[in-house]
């Protein structure tokens, strides 16, 4: 079926995007597939940090987990990280472990815009339970292990500047046009800070 154009889609003035801006929480929020859609309605570059780190090592993120270990996985996230946040400004998609590490959340704070997908236990675990390849779900009870990370996780996520409810049944573009009207209302509210969406010329 073909789905009729969303409303605002017709009206939406086009927007520049002049800071990176970062997606962050935990696995199954809906990250990557939400952010390439926002990233194609802002007419910017996707990268997904997962991603760049696998192609860098040549590695899945379980077998460097598993060979190399967590601090060398969090070290080359951090450092994939900052590399991405130098270029042009684009949609970056981070790992769900990147912005609870002090040194890498200190970096996207300073050169970027968070934004938190904030998704309750039931949905999460619903979108992870048959995917393997998260290697900190590999535990005898990994909807128990989830639930520990949200608990230990959420007061962190919450330093993001904007954080936005990841519903469920909401489209990916819903979700995307939803951040983009949050990051604007980030960007009145705070007026001495230079913007993160502009209105194009
Ligand atoms: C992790 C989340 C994963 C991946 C790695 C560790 C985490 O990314 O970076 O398995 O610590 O929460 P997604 O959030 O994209 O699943």
């Amino acid at each position: 079926m073909i789905e009729p154009p969303e409303p605002e889609a017709a009206t939406a003035a086009p927007l520049r995007l002049r800071r990176p801006l970062v997606l962050v929480g935990l696995m199954g929020a809906g990250k990557t597939s939400v952010g390439k859609r926002l990233a194609g309605l802002l007419g910017v570059g996707f990268t997904d940090s997962d991603h760049e780190i696998v192609e860098a090592a040549g590695m899945s993120i379980p077998e460097i987990f598993a060979s190399l270990g967590e601090p060398a996985f969090r070290d080359g996230e951090r450092r994939v990280i900052m590399r991405l946040l130098g270029e042009r400004p684009a949609v970056l998609a981070t790992g769900g472990g990147a912005f609870i590490e002090p040194r890498t959340r200190a970096e996207i704070r300073a050169h970027a815009t968070s934004v938190w997908l904030k998704a309750d236990l039931d949905l999460l675990w619903d979108r992870v339970r048959d995917r393997p390849g998260r290697p900190l779900l590999r535990t005898p009870n990994p909807r128990g292990t989830l639930s520990d990370l949200l608990d230990r996780r959420y007061p962190v996520y919450a330093e993001a500047d904007v954080t936005v409810d990841s519903r469920r049944g909401a489209s990916h573009e819903a979700m995307a046009r939803t951040i983009i009207a949050a990051v604007q209302a980030h960007d009145l509210d705070h007026p001495d800070s230079p913007p993160t969406l502009e209105a194009a010329p």
